[in-house]
C-alpha cells in the first residue's frame, strides 16, 4: 500500500457551511505528515472524517486502503487518536482510561497490563497511573490520550495539537516518540500550528485554508518556493541586473565587535559563493552578505572564516532563509486561489 490515506473530493458541510471543500489529497504511507493552517481552516473537520468520527457530505476518502463509509469499524482498528481536545473520562484513573481503551480493542488479557506499563513508561506518566483524571494536569492529561492511542498499536496515528501547553521538556518527550513511532513503521498524521515542531518532524505538509488544500509538499520546497518568489518580487536587487535568472540568495548579518582590515571586506566579497556585501561598519558594526542560496553552508562557513582568521570578534549571526512560519503567513494570506503544489 502505497498511501496510507486518500482522499478524493472530500467535503463536509456544517447546515450551509462548507468547512471541507473537495480536499485531494493523498499521505505517503509510513510518513510524518503535517497538517497545518489557520484557526478554522478545516483540519480538525478533516481529520474527524477521516478517523470515522463525523461522516463526509460528499466524496470519499481511503484509510489504510479502506473507506471510510463502507469499513468505519475496519478504519478504526487501524488508526489511533489524540483528539484536539482530550477526551478521558475525567472520574476514572489514568490506568483505568487506557484499559478500558485496550478492552475496546479487543487486546489480549496476557499482554494488555504489560503494554500499558510500557507505553506509560515511554511517556513518563506511569508515577500518576492512580491519579484520577480530573485531578490531572493539562501536560498529564495529553500525555494519558497518547497512551491510549496507542495500546493497539495503530497503524496510522492522528495527533490534532498534541503538544499544545506542554512544557519544553515533555515537548521534546513526545517528538521522540513520534520519530520512534515513524521509525517503526507507524504512519503520523501532526494537526499543529507549532512550525517549528512541523518543519522538525514532517516529511511533507499540507496547508489548509477556508475549507481548502492551498499548499502541499515538503517543508524545504515550500520554503524555496516562497524564496523563489520573494527574489521574483524584489526585482530591485541589483545583483540580478543583467542575470536571466535571478540568483537566489541567504541573506547573512554579522555583527563584529572590532575593526576589520580593507583587505578582509575585500577577501570576502570576492569569495565566489557571495553576490553582494554591505557594511554599515566603523568601528564595530554590522555586515550583511549575499550568499549564494545553493551553496550558503559553504558560503557561511567561508564568510565566517575569514572574519574569525582577520581577528574579527563576532556577536552574533543571523540568516534571513525564510522560516515555515513565513510560508504559512504567504500562503494563508493570499486567499484560496495560490495552490502552492
Ligand atoms: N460541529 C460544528 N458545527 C458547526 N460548525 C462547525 C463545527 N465544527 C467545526 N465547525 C466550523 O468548521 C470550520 C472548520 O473548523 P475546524 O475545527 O475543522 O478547524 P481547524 O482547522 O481544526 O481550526 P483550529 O486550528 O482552530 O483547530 C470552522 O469555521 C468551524 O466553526
Ligand atoms: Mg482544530
Amino acid at each position: 500500500m502505497k498511501y496510507a490515506i486518500e482522499t478524493n473530493d472530500l467535503s463536509r458541510k456544517y447546515g450551509d457551511f462548507l468547512a471541507v471543500d473537495s480536499l485531494d489529497m493523498k499521505i505517503k504511507n509510513k510518513s510524518i505528515f503535517g497538517f497545518l493552517g489557520p484557526n478554522g481552516a478545516g483540519k480538525t473537520s478533516t481529520i474527524k472524517m477521516l478517523t470515522c468520527l463525523i461522516k463526509p457530505t460528499s466524496g470519499t476518502a481511503k484509510v489504510s486502503g479502506y473507506d471510510v463509509i463502507k469499513y468505519p469499524n475496519k478504519v478504526r482498528n487501524k488508526i489511533g487518536m489524540v483528539p484536539q481536545l482530550v477526551s478521558l473520562y475525567k472520574d476514572l484513573t489514568a490506568r483505568e482510561n487506557v484499559s478500558l481503551c485496550a478492552d475496546y480493542y479487543g487486546i489480549d488479557k496476557n499482554i494488555k497490563e504489560s503494554r500499558i506499563d510500557e507505553l506509560m513508561e515511554l511517556v513518563d506518566i506511569k508515577y500518576a497511573e492512580n491519579k484520577l483524571v480530573k485531578h490531572m494536569s493539562g501536560g498529564q492529561k495529553q500525555k494519558v490520550s497518547v497512551v491510549a492511542s496507542l495500546v493497539h498499536s495503530p497503524d496510522i496515528l492522528f495527533l490534532d495539537e498534541p503538544t499544545i501547553g506542554l512544557d519544553p521538556t515533555t515537548k521534546m518527550v513526545l517528538w521522540d516518540l513520534i520519530q520512534d513511532l515513524n521509525d517503526d513503521g507507524h504512519t503520523i498524521i501532526l494537526c499543529s500550528h507549532d512550525m517549528y515542531e512541523v518543519d522538525k518532524l514532517c516529511e511533507n505538509i499540507g496547508v489548509m485554508n477556508k475549507g481548502h488544500l492551498v499548499a502541499f509538499n515538503t517543508p524545504q520546497v515550500l520554503k524555496d518556493n516562497l524564496m523563489k518568489e520573494k527574489e521574483g518580487d524584489s526585482k530591485k536587487d541589483v545583483l540580478n541586473v543583467g542575470d536571466s535568472e535571478p540568483k537566489l540568495t541567504v541573506e547573512l548579518s554579522v555583527m563584529v565587535e572590532n575593526w576589520l582590515s580593507d583587505e578582509i571586506i575585500e577577501e570576502i566579497r570576492n569569495l565566489s559563493f557571495v553576490y553582494d556585501l554591505r557594511s554599515s561598519y566603523d568601528e564595530r558594526g554590522r555586515l550583511t552578505v549575499d550568499v549564494d542560496k545553493f551553496s550558503h553552508r559553504e558560503g557561511i562557513s567561508d564568510v565566517i572564516a575569514i572574519i574569525l582568521k582577520g581577528g574579527g570578534l563576532i556577536s552574533s549571526i543571523s540568516t534571513t532563509d525564510p522560516s515555515l512560519e513565513d510560508v504559512f503567513v504567504d500562503l494563508t494570506s493570499k486567499g484560496v486561489d495560490q495552490y502552492g503544489f
